[in-house]
């Protein structure tokens, strides 16, 4: 077991000193992966080491290195030094994270790093806190929270009884909301299509002037999903005018109304002093989702819920077995998610918390803002190139526009030759009827050089294509 796990060390240092070197892009096809890697299963097994080797060597080639500087696409972080640290021995301890019996050890991580996290987000430490794979489940998790404690306050009981003539509850959303809130919705059975989607302005930040008229037109039980940081513009709604108009509704109709926040990755602008205007209010909120995988830049996969609401948050997940041994005053981390047996996924995070320290992880989040802003004006000081986003965050929108030419054609012909030349990557979408690039600076370890030779490389290939 030494020598494997020596040798796997080796791997693992090899490939993080090429990730900041090599092209960005993976490098092997699927074919070549799968002639690498595949072939029908022996009868025989093989040494360990073998095994080891093999990944490693097709890892070279067939990964994208988007846990290196200059990755950014979609919003995707790396993992810092402390956290895939911290990882592997999550993997050797193999603990089951699902009760306090099973792993006294990772219950406490999560309750140290749950009371870490919230304070790092300006959320009231009485906010109970779930580990979950990623922002999709801890949008799952904060409206399976939501429907039990609404419709609690209706007096129907939605666990036991499922919807089927339930309280109608309305579910406001907004035209900018996430896929995964709607994925979401679908998962618990209020169908993805119901939502009344409140319009957004330029930046794609929720109108809360149109979310009053909107809770005032309705009666019953509503849950309203705001988002903190827009995967396009990283546009933040305005959370405490949201909160102001979910409390009048209350007043006005005595009825429930929940307010559930998607901060997938904005969140984290709360731990950054600079930008933490951005997310006023939001302990306001009775549920937060977000990830850790994104901007904590700790490795996959790794999502956190908040909710405001505890007793609700538990009801909605847990559920007993006359074998599952709970404790009466320990945390058992299954209550507070979907999954039972789940690994040890708050201990990367404490890791990497620890490793920087407060200060530390609001430095990490300023940076990436500060380089988005700082790749922003590389890129439009070329004439022919717009920026379609106010850059508040770490979220840059670029369009590519010579005289006489197609924008969107021209725009998807740079982004598929940045993805193609390899010294960084990024991906593109639609912003408003435009095709457009996403920079997304989420990577603990991107330098201003990098930032500058990403510009260099994005600028040459457009001169190259026009
Ligand atoms: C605003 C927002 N919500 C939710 C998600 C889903 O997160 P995950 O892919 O970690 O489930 C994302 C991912 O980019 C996001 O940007």
């Amino acid at each position: 077991m030494n020598d494997l796990l020596a040798r796997t060390a080796s791997h693992a240092d090899a490939y993080l000193r090429d990730v900041a070197t090599r092209p960005v892009h993976a490098t092997s096809t699927s074919a070549e992966l799968k002639a690498a890697l595949g072939g029908s299963l022996g009868d025989a097994g093989e040494p360990p080491a073998d095994i080891i080797d093999r990944l490693a060597a097709a890892a070279a080639t067939g990964t994208v290195a988007s846990a290196g500087p200059r990755y950014f696409g979609f919003v995707v972080g790396g993992s810092l030094p402390a956290a895939t640290a911290a990882d592997w021995l999550v993997s050797t301890w193999d603990q089951n994270a699902g009760i306090f019996a099973l792993s006294p050890l990772i219950s406490v991580v999560e309750d140290i790093t749950a009371g870490w996290l919230k304070s790092l987000a300006g959320l009231p430490d009485a906010m109970s806190v779930g580990f979950v794979t990623g922002c999709q489940m801890a949008n799952f998790t904060a409206l399976a929270s939501a429907r039990h404690h609404v419709l609690r306050e209706s007096g129907w009981d939605v666990e036991a009884h499922g919807l089927a003539g339930a309280p109608p509850i309305t579910i406001v959303t907004s035209d900018e909301s996430h896929y995964t809130i709607f994925m979401a919705l679908r998962l618990l059975g209020f169908g993805a299509a119901t939502a009344r989607r409140v319009p957004t302005d330029g930046q794609g930040r929720m109108r809360s002037d149109e979310l009053g008229a909107v809770l005032a037109s309705t009666s019953g039980p509503v849950i309203v999903c705001a988002q903190a940081g827009n995967v396009n513009t990283g546009g933040f709604d305005p959370i405490d005018e949201i909160a102001d108009a979910v409390d009048a509704a209350r007043q006005s109709g005595d009825r429930a109304v929940w307010l559930h926040v998607d901060g997938a990755f904005g969140l984290w602008a709360a731990a950054a002093p600079q930008r933490a205007h951005l997310v006023k209010g939001i302990a306001r909120a009775d549920s937060i989702a977000s990830d850790a995988h994104k901007w904590l830049n700790v490795p996959y996969d790794s999502g956190v819920v908040f909710c405001a609401h505890p007793s609700a948050h538990r009801s909605a997940m847990s559920l007993a077995a006359s074998y599952i041994q709970a404790t009466a005053v320990e945390r058992d981390p299954h209550e507070f998610v979907p999954e039972e047996s789940r690994r040890g996924r708050a201990v990367p995070i404490y890791a990497a918390l620890r490793s920087l320290g407060r200060t530390g992880v609001g430095d990490m989040i300023e940076r990436s803002c500060r380089q988005a802003g700082r790749i922003a004006e590389r890129l439009s000081a070329h004439p022919h190139v717009r920026i379609l986003n106010d850059v508040v965050l770490n979220q840059v929108l670029v369009r590519f526009e010579p005289d006489g030419r197609d924008a969107d054609e021209v725009t998807r012909g740079v982004i598929a030759g940045v993805q193609a030349d390899g010294t960084c990557w990024l991906g593109g979408t639609t912003w408003h009827g435009m095709a457009a690039m996403r920079v997304a600076i989420s990577n603990w370890s991107t330098t201003d050089e990098d930032i500058d030779r990403s510009a260099d490389a994005i600028l040459r290939v457009f001169s190259t294509s026009s």
